[in-house]
């Protein structure tokens, strides 16, 4: 077989690749990475935007037809090859790079405008203390809170109720990200994961016995199947789906590379996907019961009862803790499981960028850490405690969630399957480790039709987009942090893959060899692997 130029060479080999200590912390911290903002935070809004109930159809679709296909992929591709978004693509193969810096700057962007939003929950976990909204909380939200400008813009006004708090998010973050794999990123999760469980669990059923509760529990259940019909719902399940699984921007990929060899990939995925379609289910109901009581008490529909938007959990639910028996504790159960949630998933989109750098550049753990996040906090800070710091964040969440992430899924699964030919390969692979075997199924949802239907929605996407002004903000606003980030990460992740990569890179890992021998040795080797290129 053919060795690394230079392994077991004596030159200066990059310190051993961590991997999980255990089957229990990679799917503790899978579900810790998929359970985040984006199920207790964004999913209440956007299926509240998208047909409220009518949304649970194309979610449910999207999470069996591709958010699970597509997270066994992910598995796949980190796993057989060991390493971050990067390397695991250059590893399938050479050209294949770019497709994992794109994943990476579109963890770079999430990282950035994420934080805020830990930051926002932080605040209000304090706020539900003193029930600081009074009897507005909308108002409170936008105005007295963020003092959002009443124009989209880039001000560098700094709002101290969120600048502090942020920083404070940063420093949890890097001290988490610093101290590694095992002593770091699983550490948090067997405390947070557990602890957010407990307390959210709480919140729902206090919620569930609210007055009203019923109805936003029917306007959630109830679909609207009109609202099939049109392809911006269906595609912001679909962005939705893969933005809440963490596939399709590496960190799956990042987090699979640090398995033990011998692992249950399809079993270990099949748990993450449905505890974390649970929680954001869980999250649906606590959200709508909440909404269907203020609905009663205000004698409106529920569709009609608040706004929607990115502010819909901190505008519904201080509505309930104020007028809910104990709500100061309810309050605080959900704010503090919004900071659990965040954290958890906040240090895995991190991670994507300090692993890909780390094997890219042969850096030691610590010196990648510190590297790649002190300045994506500083960015993250600059740009986002300001009054204009939540347009930019709908903005971004708008252009590189639904559409950014759904054009790296599709772009990848074109590669990969036509493009490489790689699935069967892949298939092979996770069957060899797995307990639940992928069929042929499994390579035509991937390579068929998930690439079909992505390529429609995305087609469908850029229209809209291009079309409406989206939110509203003016055309230069949504042009350079819409389309022109979404537009700059590509040209970004083609650069960052001409970077030469380095002797002292993991491209060069003696691992990889040992792994493959001890692959080989069991009958785990593919007809065409890659050898190690320098
Ligand atoms: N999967 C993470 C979330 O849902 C990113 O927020």
């Amino acid at each position: 077989m053919t060795k690394s130029p230079i392994a077991g060479a004596g030159a200066a080999a990059p310190a051993r690749r961590e991997t999980f200590s255990s089957r229990k912390l990679f799917i503790l911290s899978a579900i810790g990475s998929a359970v985040g903002l984006g199920n207790i935070w964004r999913f209440p809004y956007v299926a509240y935007e998208n047909g409220g109930g009518a949304f649970l159809v194309p979610y449910l679709v999207a999470l069996l037809c591709a958010g699970i296909p597509l997270l066994f992929l992910d598995y796949s591709i980190g796993h057989r090859f060991r390493g971050s978004a990067p390397l695991s693509y250059r590893r399938l193969h050479r050209a294949a790079e770019p497709l994992g810096w794109w994943q990476v700057l579109i963890c770079f962007v999430i990282a950035i405008y994420y934080a805020a939003i830990i930051a926002w929950a932080a605040m209000y976990t304090w706020f539900s203390v003193t029930q600081a909204w009074g009897d507005d909380a909308e108002g409170f939200f936008f105005t007295n809170y963020l003092q959002s400008a009443p124009e989209a813009g880039l001000s560098f006004d700094y709002v101290s109720n969120v600048f502090f708090p942020m920083l404070a998010v940063w420093i949890v973050a890097i001290v988490i990200m610093v101290a590694g794999v095992n002593k770091g990123i699983s550490r948090a999760n067997a405390v947070f994961l557990p602890l957010l469980v407990v307390m959210f669990v709480i919140l729902v059923v206090q919620s569930l016995f609210l007055e009203g509760a019923m109805e936003g529990l029917n306007a959630f259940f109830t679909p609207e199947w009109a609202a099939l019909k049109n392809p911006s719902v269906w595609a912001a399940a679909f962005g939705h789906i893969f933005f809440s699984l963490s596939v399709a921007f590496g960190i799956m990929v990042t987090y699979s590379s640090y398995l033990k060899r011998k692992t249950d990939l399809t079993g270990s995925g099949m748990v993450v996907a449905f505890a974390n379609s649970g929680f954001e289910i869980l999250a649906g109901i606590g959200v709508f019961a909440a909404l269907g009581f203020m609905a009663v008490a205000s004698g409106t529909a529920v569709d009609e009862v608040a706004s929607g938007g990115i502010g819909l959990a901190f505008v519904a639910f201080p509505t309930i803790v104020s007028e809910a028996p104990f709500g100061a504790v309810l309050g605080v159960l959900f704010f503090g499981s919004l900071v659990f949630a965040g954290l958890t998933s906040l240090i895995s989109i991190l991670e994507v960028i300090v692993a890909a750098f780390q094997d890219k550049l042969g850096w030691s753990r610590k010196v990648a850490t510190l590297a790649v996040t002190i300045p994506i906090a500083l960015i993250s800070l600059i740009l986002f405690p300001t009054t204009t710091g939540i347009h930019l964040l709908d903005t971004s969440d708008a252009f590189v969630n639904q559409f950014g992430i759904l054009a790296c899924a599709l772009v990848t699964v074109i590669v990969v399957s036509a493009g490489l030919s790689s699935l069967p390969r892949l298939q092979k692979h996770l069957n060899k480790t797995s307990t639940i075997k992928m069929g042929v199924g499994w390579r035509v949802v991937v390579g068929g039709i998930v690439p079909v239907a992505l390529g429609y929605m995305l087609i469908n996407e850029i229209q809209t987009k291009s079309t409406e002004q989206y939110s509203g903000y003016p055309a230069w606003f949504n042009g350079v942090f819409g389309w022109g980030m979404a537009g700059a990460l590509i040209v970004g992740a083609v650069l960052l893959s001409l970077i030469p990569w380095s002797e002292k890179s993991r491209l060069h890992d003696a691992e990889y060899d040992e792994f493959n021998e001890a692959a080989e040795r069991d009958g785990d080797v593919d007809n065409n692997r890659e050898k190690v290129q320098s």
